[in-house]
C-alpha cells in the first residue's frame, strides 16, 4: 500500500471508530518510555507518601517538564489475594486507586510490577494463575505501565532440565498477561523483565512486549554500568517504534558514579534508544544530577522521531565510538573513553556514512563547533565526548 493509501485507509477506521463512538487507543511506547521507578534508590522501602513525594518531585523539579512521565512502582507493594482471589496491596499502599488518581492529576503515569510465576524476585504474590483478574485489578485502578519479571517462573523453567520445554513455558506465561492487557482496553505499557536469556530480543515482540531487559541488574558502579551499555551492540536492529531493547534503570543521582561517569550513562542510553527510567530519589537531587537527567538535547537524542537505536561504531581497546543516525540526516556520535586516564578518541565522519564537512555540536559542553569531517577530543578518563553532527 502506497503512503497515501495507507493515510486513507488509518483516516477511514479512525472515522469508524469515531462513529462508534471509540476513540483509538493512543499507541503505547512510540518512543522509549521516560519516567521513574521505585527500585534502585529504595528497593523495598517504598510506600505510598514516598510514590507521591516522587511524583511531586518529578513536577517541581522540571523532570516532567523534560518529558519524564511514568511513576513506577516496582517490587515489594503486594499484599495478600482475598478469597475471591483479588490482588490487595501491602499495608505500604493503603489505596492504590487514590495513589493513582494523584498520580495522574499531576499529568503523570503510573506503573506497578509483577512476576509471570508464583513469586516476585523479593517473594511477594506473583501473577501466575490470576493473570486476567490481575490485569483486570490494575486497570481499575488506572495502572499504565506494567514491569512483568520472570522471577520464580525461572525456577519452573529450570527444572524442566529442556531449553525449548523452558523456552515454552516462557512464551506462553508472556502471552498470556499480554492477552490480559490488552483485553481490559486500557492502554498499558508492558515491560518484560528476565534478564535477556534465550536471544529475548528476537522473540519480545511476538509476545506483545513494548520493552525487554536485554540484561542482569544494572548497579551503580561504572564498570557494571558500561559493561551493560557496551553489551548491546548487534541488538539495534531489534528496537522502534513501541518495542525496545531496555538495558535497565537509570543510576544517575544515586552516588557510586561521578559526574563524567554519569553523563558517559546517559549518553549511552540516548544512543540506545533506552527507555529512561531515573532511579534516584527526585526529592534529593543535585543540580548536577538534574541537569544530566534534563539536558533537553540528549533527551531529544533518546526520543528521536526516526526511532532508530544506535550501534558501535569502533572499539580500540577501552575507546568506543558509538552512533544513532537521528531524524534529519544527522548522527548523535558517543565517543567514550572507558580507561581511568585521559584519551584521544578520533572519530571519521566517513565511517558514520557522511559526507563532506558538516555541522557538529559538543552536547554536554553546549558548544558548536563549526562544520567538520573528523573530530578528535581529548576525552577524559570514564567519560564520553557526545556530538550530533550533520
Ligand atoms: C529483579 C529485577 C530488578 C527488580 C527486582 C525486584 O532483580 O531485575 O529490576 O525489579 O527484581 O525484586
Amino acid at each position: 500500500m502506497s503512503r497515501i493509501a495507507h493515510a486513507l485507509a488509518a483516516a477511514a477506521g479512525a472515522a469508524v471508530l469515531a462513529t462508534q463512538g471509540q476513540a483509538a487507543p493512543p499507541p503505547v511506547a512510540a518512543t522509549p518510555p521516560m519516567g521513574w521507578n521505585s527500585w534502585n534508590h529504595f528497593a523495598a522501602k517504598i510506600d505510598d507518601a514516598t510514590v507521591r513525594a516522587q511524583a511531586d518531585a518529578m513536577v517541581a523539579s522540571g523532570m516532567k517538564d523534560a518529558g519524564y512521565r511514568y511513576i513506577n512502582i516496582d517490587d515489594t507493594w503486594e499484599g495478600e489475594r482475598d478469597a475471591a482471589g483479588v490482588i490487595h496491596a501491602n499495608a505500604k499502599f493503603p489505596d492504590m486507586k487514590a495513589l493513582a488518581d494523584y498520580v495522574h492529576a499531576k499529568g503523570l503515569k503510573l506503573g506497578i510490577y509483577s512476576s509471570p510465576g508464583p513469586k516476585t524476585c523479593a517473594g511477594y504474590a506473583g501473577s501466575e494463575g490470576h493473570e486476567a483478574q490481575d490485569a483486570r485489578t490494575y486497570a481499575a485502578w488506572g495502572i499504565d505501565y506494567l514491569k512483568y519479571d520472570l522471577c520464580s517462573l525461572g525456577d519452573r523453567m529450570r527444572a524442566t532440565g529442556d531449553l525449548d520445554k523452558a523456552q515454552a513455558i516462557e512464551l506462553a506465561a508472556y502471552r498470556k498477561m499480554d492477552a490480559a492487557l490488552k483485553a481490559t482496553g486500557r492502554p498499558i505499557v508492558y515491560s518484560l523483565c528476565q534478564y535477556g536469556v534465550a536471544s529475548v530480543w528476537r522473540w519480545a515482540p511476538s509476545v506483545g512486549g513494548n520493552a525487554w531487559r536485554t540484561t542482569g541488574d544494572i548497579t551503580d558502579r561504572y564498570g557494571r554500568m558500561m559493561q551493560i551499555g557496551l553489551g548491546q551492540a548487534g541488538l539495534s536492529k531489534y528496537a522502534g517504534p513501541g518495542h525496545w531493547n531496555d538495558p535497565d534503570m537509570l543510576e544517575v543521582g544515586n552516588g557510586g558514579m561521578n559526574g563524567g561517569e554519569y553523563k558517559s550513562h546517559m549518553s549511552l542510553w540516548a544512543i540506545l534508544a533506552a527507555p529512561l527510567l531515573a532511579g534516584n530519589d527526585l526529592s534529593k537531587m543535585s543540580p548536577e544530577t538534574l541537569a544530566i537527567l534534563t539536558n533537553r538535547e540528549v533527551i531529544a537524542i533518546d526520543q528521536d522521531p526516526l526511532a532508530r537505536q544506535g550501534d558501535r561504531v569502533a572499539a580500540e581497546g577501552p575507546l568506543e565510538v558509538w552512533a544513532r543516525p537521528l531524524s534529519g540526516g544527522g548522527r548523535a556520535v558517543g565517543l567514550f573513553n572507558t580507561a581511568d586516564f585521559p584519551n584521544y578518541i578520533e572519530v571519521d565522519y566517513a565511517r558514520l556514512g557522511l559526507k563532506g564537512p558538516v555541522r557538529t555540536r559538543d552536547i554536554w559542553a553546549a558548544k558548536d563547533l563549526g562544520k567538520l569531517s573528523r573530530y578528535r577530543p581529548l576525552v577524559p578518563g570514564h567519560s564520553v565526548v557526545l556530538l550530533r553532527v550533520g
